[in-house]
């Protein structure tokens, strides 16, 4: 039970999570049932401030080596976002073939949410984000057709496989037999979009057939939109495209009282290439270096990746150990407590 993880804290507010995370990992690894053995990689913007790119030539052959990579978040106002986003956490995405985002949607005892008060009833859901194409396949260019001054043509495309729609739907599918409400609900634009989401939703349908026992929908991206808000009770495995789960995943985190409390996992589920772990939120450049930055995702993360690694039970004990702390009160401001992100983590650690 020894693994390598890389660590790549980056930029803002996703060095201080990333160091809560650690934090909590340290002190259930110290208990001696596994070992996690650290290496930091400085990659990001000030990297890219001192060598212009956001990680080095070789970064992803080292990065090939690890069990699992441990990130932060992304992005500062010195450099662009899409040569951040693209140099560095989507480089990682594709490259290692992490088709299957999964960001589960937590609902806390002691945090507010929109949806329901604190000691409300229980909604759980988890979007799956198919991540490796649609509309974040980076297909597309600018200057196609300059017609002159102000007549700049950008053309970006969606890219959907039959073998990539495929194999997220059976994903969402499988994870759904997981859970006590056997759903899977299928999400496009369909109507409007009539080629790529076209054939997701045939796949969907074929894929549906081979999983009777799991019931189904498939709902247009706006109308989901709402029903996140109006009839969440109604939902357990949501599967999208990128950029719709993308929103869609952000939306479920502010529902469930603030993007600060989000996890997620990005699967390479043949594990040919090590998958990655992160909290759904950015840098927060407007909150970073005031230690006020939620932990709850990235802790999170931290427990999808003991899972991922089949340690299932110590991954429990750290949600366990979450739900404990934010039940005390011990929150941070995003979730309208007062706590510091070092009280939250040490809370944490206390409970686990
Ligand atoms: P953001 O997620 O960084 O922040 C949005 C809002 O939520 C801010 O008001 C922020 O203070 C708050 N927030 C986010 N995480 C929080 C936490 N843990 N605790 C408390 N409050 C939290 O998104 P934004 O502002 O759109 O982007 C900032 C930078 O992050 C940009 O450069 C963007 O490209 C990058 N980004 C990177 C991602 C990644 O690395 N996976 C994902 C999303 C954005
Ligand atoms: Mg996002």
């Amino acid at each position: 039970n020894e693994f390598r993880i890389a660590a790549i804290p980056a930029d803002g507010i996703g060095r201080e999570v990333v160091a809560a995370g650690r934090a909590v990992l340290d002190a259930l690894q110290a208990e001696g049932r596994f070992a996690l053995s650290w290496e930091e990689f400085p990659w990001g913007s000030d990297y890219y401030a001192e060598h212009g790119v956001m990680m080095p030539e070789d970064g992803l052959d080292v990065l090939a080596d690890f069990d699992a990579i441990y990130f932060g978040a992304v992005g500062w106002p010195t450099v662009p976002d899409h040569v951040s986003l693209w140099g560095l956490r989507l480089r990682i995405c594709q490259s290692f073939d992490q088709w299957a985002n999964v960001r589960p949607v937590t609902f806390l005892p002691g945090v507010e949410s929109p949806l329901r008060k604190a000691d409300g009833a229980d909604l759980d859901w988890v979007v799956v984000r198919e991540n490796s194409e649609g509309e974040y396949a980076g297909l597309g260019g600018r200057n196609l057709a300059a017609r002159g001054p102000g007549g700049e043509v950008a053309v970006q495309s969606a890219l959907f496989t039959e073998v990539g729609c495929e194999r997220i739907m059976r994903f969402a599918f499988d994870l759904a037999r997981t859970r006590s409400r056997r759903k899977v609900s299928s999400v496009t634009k369909s109507n409007a979009q009539q080629y790529g989401m076209v054939l997701w939703d045939d796949v969907f349908r074929r894929v549906a057939a081979d999983y009777p026992d799991v019931a189904t929908e498939s709902v247009l991206v706006d109308a989901m939109a709402a029903k996140f808000v109006l009839r969440p009770e109604d939902l357990s495995v949501v599967v999208a495209s990128n950029l719709n789960a993308d929103i869609l995943s952000d939306l479920g985190s502010a529902l469930a009282g603030s993007l600060g409390l989000a996890a997620s996992a990005n699967l390479n589920p043949e594990g040919r290439f090590p998958s990655m772990f992160e909290p759904v939120h950015g840098s927060a450049p407007d909150i970073a270096g005031q230690g006020a930055a939620n932990p709850v995702g990235a802790i999170g993360s931290a427990a999808l990746m003991l899972a991922h690694l089949g340690l299932e039970a110590e991954a429990e004990r750290i949600e366990r150990a979450v739900a404990a702390a934010t039940a005390q009160g011990v929150r941070t401001r995003d979730v309208g407590g007062s706590a510091s992100t070092d009280e939250v983590t040490a809370a944490v650690v206390a409970n686990l």
